[in-house]
């Protein structure tokens, strides 16, 4: 009986706080796989501090949303409020792939005006990671 609880205590403990089906280390193995190339924190933040052309006009930049300081709280054009992006801040970050998924999608679209690739996932993964 001892033993039984001991290891419902352990499993509790090893449960992580967030819920959600992947985490970003998860995350940032599956598309470096995919690109068959290692994130590179450095080229993440590049593109996500850069200006881009291709997208719509008004969302050059993915700080166009997120802000520069992604430590803070950002905000959509149309005045919601977007948590931080950094992991370091918010632990909540890239835990559901769903939501990774189709937040990838769209933001890519309006800023790039295409997908990101898989590289430019890890990429993005490893800098938000990094930060
Ligand atoms: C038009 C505003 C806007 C722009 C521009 C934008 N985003 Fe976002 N992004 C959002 C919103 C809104 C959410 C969903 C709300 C939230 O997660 O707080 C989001 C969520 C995300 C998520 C999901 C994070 C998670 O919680 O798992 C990722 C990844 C992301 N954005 C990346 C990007 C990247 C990369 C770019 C640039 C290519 C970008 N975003 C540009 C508004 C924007």
């Amino acid at each position: 009986m001892k033993k039984y609880l001991l290891i419902v205590g352990v499993l509790l403990v090893a449960t992580p706080l967030v819920a959600g089906d992947t985490s970003p280390a998860k995350l940032l193995k599956g598309f470096e796989a995919a690109a068959g190339a290692k994130g590179s924190a450095d080229r993440g933040r590049a593109l996500f501090t850069g200006t881009h052309t291709g997208g719509k006009p008004e969302t050059p930049s993915c700080t166009t949303c997120h802000t520069k300081n992604l430590k803070a709280k950002g905000k959509t054009r149309a005045g919601k409020v977007i948590e931080p992006m950094a992991l370091s801040v918010n632990p909540n970050r890239l835990t559901d792939s769903k939501k990774v998924a189709k937040w990838f999608r769209r933001n890519c679209k309006s800023v790039l005006g295409r997908e990101c690739t898989p590289g430019e996932k890890a990429d993005i993964v490893a800098f938000l990671m990094s930060i």
